[in-house]
């Protein structure tokens, strides 16, 4: 049985589409636990909720969080990591470590609306104001800069008339939703 690792500190909801895959055998793997520097975050609780293993790693100390996670992953020896709405930069040893094993998913199209200070609303707004008429999201490998890693797949979502950045943001999470255990799956079978 492959092993998954998912990073996440916001609602869950990305999270809670894995574990519902995995439960429809849509994704054939575990999830071996979570990691999040937020303690009782919505993706906390589902973990809980599922009987999913947490480690919440929040040291500020640059190094002590590293070995922290390094430990924690070594525990766990994941397959796959997946960041779904995790904002801490993974250490530059963890992604060598775990090269081409980490994914994250992005809410835009990317390179559009990436990189520092583009999350949550803040992309949509940006989208918004920009005119463009689709946006989407984007699964990509992780390497030491934010959203730069080479990307995987994306999906297209339209933007509306009268779309408000929460509107057009929860249109984009249910693609996510749909994008992200699928490019779970496939990745485990090319491997
Ligand atoms: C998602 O929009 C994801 O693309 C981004 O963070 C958000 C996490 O949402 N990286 P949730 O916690 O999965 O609901």
């Amino acid at each position: 049985m492959k092993n998954l690792v998912v990073f996440a500190s916001g609602s869950g909801s990305n999270f809670q589409a894995i574990i519902d895959a995995i439960r429809d055998n849509r994704i054939q793997a575990q999830i071996s636990g979570l990691i999040t520097n937020r303690e009782n975050s919505g993706a906390d609780r589902r973990a809980a909720a599922n009987k999913i293993p947490v480690a919440i790693i929040s040291d500020p100390d640059p190094s002590s969080y590293y070995r922290q996670l390094q430990n924690q992953l070594a525990n766990w020896s994941p397959d796959l990591i997946i960041l779904a709405g995790y904002l801490k930069i993974i250490p530059a040893e963890i992604v060598t470590e775990y090269y081409n094993r980490i994914i994250n998913i992005h809410p835009s199209l990317l390179p559009k609306y990436g990189g520092k200070g583009y999350y949550g609303l803040k992309v949509h707004e940006a989208v918004l104001e920009s005119g463009d008429q689709v946006t989407g999201c984007t699964v990509h490998y992780v390497n030491e800069r934010y959203d730069e890693g080479d990307i995987i797949e994306q999906r297209i979502v339209p933007v509306k008339d009268h779309d408000t950045p929460e509107s057009l943001a929860a249109r984009v999470l249910k693609t996510e939703h749909q994008l992200l255990p699928q490019v779970i799956q496939n990745l485990l079978t090319q491997n």
